[in-house]
């Protein structure tokens, strides 16, 4: 039987995980499938009834899904209940399971570009309290990073944010940022500020020390100007794709028992599908 599977998102369109997905099946001669549907938030539960009927495997949630979907789960990894968001779903001994890759795929491609990062790591500046931003304190909480540094927007919501992880998490003003860079090892842009077609991400990088990590979560450009400007500055640029790719190796791994890798080829293939800044 052809096993399928789904993300389910609204709009989906513009989803790059097909791609992904579909290399790797062809990679490893399996028969599956991995389809965009579009699934607006008050579809989701049929979607899932379809799910459990067996229709599909199990599949990935992205925006506005990812929480909409929690309650309707049976049992949800820890890193789920943390996120309280899920973006990967298996179907397992007739139950209905959801993890949240997105904090390892933060990790593991942290890990490829920058070995041995954390051990030299102890203050970090996040930008942005979204979902992206929590995936990614938390992936450096877990790693042991003892200061975390937390601006955004929005001041509400980083005090918020770092109110859920009390020892290590500062929330600083918006207006600070380019005055924090002196004393971070690593930052994170994880607000769609660089993105193509939205505004740019205002931040004097003069004070940059030089090995600096600089890690942008916005992949389209792929070098963002705030990439650009790190590398100027002696600064370790590290691009967000690799964040999505990685983030779909553990769901492959469930639905098709084969854990995929992220390769040269696999990532050649996406950055032929970015259009460039
Ligand atoms: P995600 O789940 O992908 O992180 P999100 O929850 O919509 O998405 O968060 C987007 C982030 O980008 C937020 O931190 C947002 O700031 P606000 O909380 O103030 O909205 C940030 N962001 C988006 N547009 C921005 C802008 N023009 N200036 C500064 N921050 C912006």
């Amino acid at each position: 039987m052809t096993k399928r599977c789904f993300i389910i998102g609204h709009p989906v369109a513009h989803s790059r995980s097909p791609l992904i997905h579909g290399h790797w099946l062809a990679e490893h001669g399996l028969a599956g499938s991995y389809e965009r549907v579009e699934v607006p938030p008050a579809e989701v539960p049929a979607l899932i009834a379809r799910l459990r009927a067996g229709e599909f495997v199990g599949g990935n949630v992205t925006v506005p899904n990812k929480e909409i979907v929690l309650p309707l789960l049976d049992r949800l990894s820890e890193t789920a209940r943390a996120m309280g968001a899920a973006n990967t779903l298996w179907m397992e001994d007739g139950r209905l399971y959801g993890d949240n890759t997105d904090a390892y795929g933060f990790l593991a491609h942290l890990d490829a570009c920058v070995p041995g990062w954390a051990g030299r790591t102890e203050t970090a500046l996040i930008l942005g309290a979204g979902g992206a931003a929590r995936a990614v304190i938390y992936g450096l909480v877990e790693r042991g990073l003892s200061r975390i540094l937390l601006a955004n927007r929005s001041p509400d919501r980083a005090v918020e944010l770092a109110a859920a992880f009390p020892k290590t998490v500062e929330a600083w003003p918006w207006q600070e940022i380019s005055g924090l860079v002196g004393q971070s090892n690593l930052i994170v842009n994880t607000t769609s500020l660089g993105m193509s077609g939205q505004a740019p991400l205002e931040i004097d990088l003069s004070g940059l020390r030089p090995g600096t990590i600089v890690d942008d979560i916005v992949y389209v450009p792929l070098e963002t100007p705030l990439l650009a400007e790190a590398r100027l500055h002696g600064g370790i640029p590290v691009d967000g794709l690799g964040m999505l790719l990685h983030q779909a190796v553990p769901g492959f791994e469930r639905w098709f028992g084969v854990r995929p890798q992220v390769t040269d080829a696999l990532r050649a293939k996406l950055e032929a599908d970015i259009p460039a800044g």
